[in-house]
């Protein structure tokens, strides 16, 4: 907890945060680029997983759908996390003290792995359609824990 106050307090006061909060624009932009890479990465994961479970394509080969649509999830995971970093050094309390926060980093991990191992996976085996379903249930419950940062209360105790 104390280790988390002192990295907010230092982020605070770097010029990255100052930068960030120097342009009224910037911050609503960053979350047009984190919302335009949510599209981005829901259309790659979407058509990995509901190929696995059987829905879509199903005269493409799984591991072709997936050579295709994984560099695009790779690449929207990374302006994700790195609009996300950009949003946190603007208000560095607002996500860090909030559970949700946290539990949405957890399952987007899961969500990524899930999805990113289709590929691996014997297109017959069982477990396939249900880490599909799985992965795509954890992506929606990414996006609902990311809007849920605004709305829930920070942990008792931490810096306002
Ligand atoms: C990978 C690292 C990520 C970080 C560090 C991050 C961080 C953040 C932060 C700080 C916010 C602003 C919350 C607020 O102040 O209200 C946010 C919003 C949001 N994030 Fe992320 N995020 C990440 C990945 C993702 C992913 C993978 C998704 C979904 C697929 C996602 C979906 C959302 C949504 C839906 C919002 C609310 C947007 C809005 O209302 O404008 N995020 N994220």
């Amino acid at each position: 907890m104390s280790l988390l106050t002192d990295f907010s307090i230092w982020l605070g006061q770097t010029p990255l945060s100052a930068a960030v909060t120097g342009y009224d624009w910037l911050v609503p932009a960053l979350q047009v680029v984190h919302i335009l890479a949510i599209a981005a990465l829901l259309i790659s994961a979407i058509h990995i997983n509901l190929r696995a479970i059987g829905l879509l394509e199903r005269e493409i080969l799984l591991a072709e759908i997936s050579t295709r649509f994984l560099p695009v999830l790779w690449v929207a995971l990374g302006t994700l996390a790195f609009t996300g970093f950009l949003l946190i050094a603007s208000e560095p309390n607002r996500a860090i003290f909030r559970t949700v926060f946290w539990i949405k980093l957890a399952l987007a991990l899961f969500a990524t792995m899930a999805t990113a191992s289709q590929s691996r996976l014997a297109e017959t085996a069982h477990v396939h359609r249900l880490l599909a379903l799985g992965a795509l249930v954890g992506w929606a419950l990414v996006i609902f824990a990311g809007r849920w940062i605004a709305y829930a209360d920070p942990w008792v105790g931490a810096p306002g």
